[in-house]
């Protein structure tokens, strides 16, 4: 095997170790099958990538996606010894129909999405995601995006940037955080950003888990720069598409809130056991034919040894749906 899983770390300064969360739970939940065919829409670093390629032998093949070139690169050394049976291709997974389409991947019996950013993304030098590091703000998944962190930060009005650390951060204190920023611009930094959110709303209560203050504002921040929710909410839209001729299995793990509960929504209400009119059990149904079948009806969440040994695992949820084909459900 010429990538093992420690590839990562001989990148040490540029490419840190992304240790891959749920990893039997993803195997386990996409049912891999030898010679089967697998998407990984987020293949990062490749380590789940290769749990599944090593799951589909003999003659399983994947093709992984991401938004981030330099995760690619790690990933086809890390998967390179599966030759032609892995396919990288750099692109959105909004995109996924028409990438699977263009790499002969039309059947496929499983969809993977580890949402969210990579290790290598919030330690990789210059890419503005933390403010552990004091650099440009920029927080773009893409390079060749346009869009950085600091424009939205820098030009966006007061109200439209607390509307976005509202509903992506879920923060409280939005409007005043929103405040500050605008008062002080222009703000070039992670650590300047930060600096002046703390001294907003202080470091003291009303902080879940203690958090940094300006957490939340990171991430929505975050969201907003990548689009996160609404290239969720297309791959979704999408995922069926591709697994329906086969039965295919979905499996999504979701870092925060706002994630999950998309997920959970639209597996929830494109399934055969959606809820009915509470006022009328019997009523027909008037949604579209069921298309999904959930595959966990509660949401999995890592185990307390996973989470002693990768602290990051403790905030994944990840969700399992099989696709019903359609003329089976009409
Ligand atoms: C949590 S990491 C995945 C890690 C990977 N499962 C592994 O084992 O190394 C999430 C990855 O998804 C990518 N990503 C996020 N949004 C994306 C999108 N809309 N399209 C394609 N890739 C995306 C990020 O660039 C990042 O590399």
């Amino acid at each position: 095997m010429t990538g093992s899983n420690d590839r990562a770390d001989q990148h040490s300064t540029t490419t840190p170790h992304h240790v891959p969360v749920m990893v039997d739970e993803v195997v386990e939940g996409l049912d891999v099958r030898p010679g089967g065919h697998y998407v990984d829409g987020t293949v990062g670093l490749g380590g789940h990538a290769l749990a599944i390629l090593e799951a589909a032998q003999p003659d399983g093949r994947l093709l992984g996606i991401d938004r981030d070139p330099n995760a690619l690169a790690v990933a086809a050394e890390r998967l390179a010894e599966y030759g032609d049976a892995v396919v990288l291709v750099h692109g959105n997974y909004e995109d996924v129909e028409s990438i699977c389409a263009d790499h002969g991947f039309e059947a496929v019996d499983g969809l993977l999405l580890d949402l969210g950013v990579s290790s290598l993304q919030l330690e990789q030098p210059g890419r503005g995601f933390s403010f552990q590091h004091d650099e440009p703000l920029d927080m773009r998944m893409d390079p060749n995006q346009e869009l950085t962190a600091a424009h939205l930060v820098n030009g966006e009005e007061e109200g439209a940037l607390a509307d976005i650390i509202w509903r992506y951060g879920e923060e409280r204190r939005s409007r005043r955080i929103a405040k500050a920023i605008v008062a002080n611009r222009p703000i070039e930094t992670t650590g300047a950003l930060a600096g002046v959110i703390e001294q907003a709303v202080g470091r003291g209560r009303g902080r879940p888990n203690n958090i940094h203050p300006a957490t939340l504002t990171f991430q929505a921040l975050r969201i907003a720069v990548n689009q996160e929710l609404s290239h969720l909410d297309a791959v979704l839209a999408s995922a069926h598409g591709l697994l329906e001729a086969t039965g295919g299995r979905l499996v999504v793990i979701s870092f925060h809130s706002l994630e999950d509960r998309r997920v959970k929504e639209y597996i929830r209400d494109h399934s055969a056991d959606r809820p009915r009119d509470p006022e009328d059990r019997w009523a027909p149904d008037p949604g579209p034919p069921p298309s999904w079948r959930r595959v966990t009806r509660r949401v999995r969440k890592a185990s307390d040894d996973e989470i002693a040994r990768n602290p990051r695992s403790r905030s994944a949820r990840l969700r399992v749906a099989e696709a019903i084909p359609t003329a089976e459900a009409a």
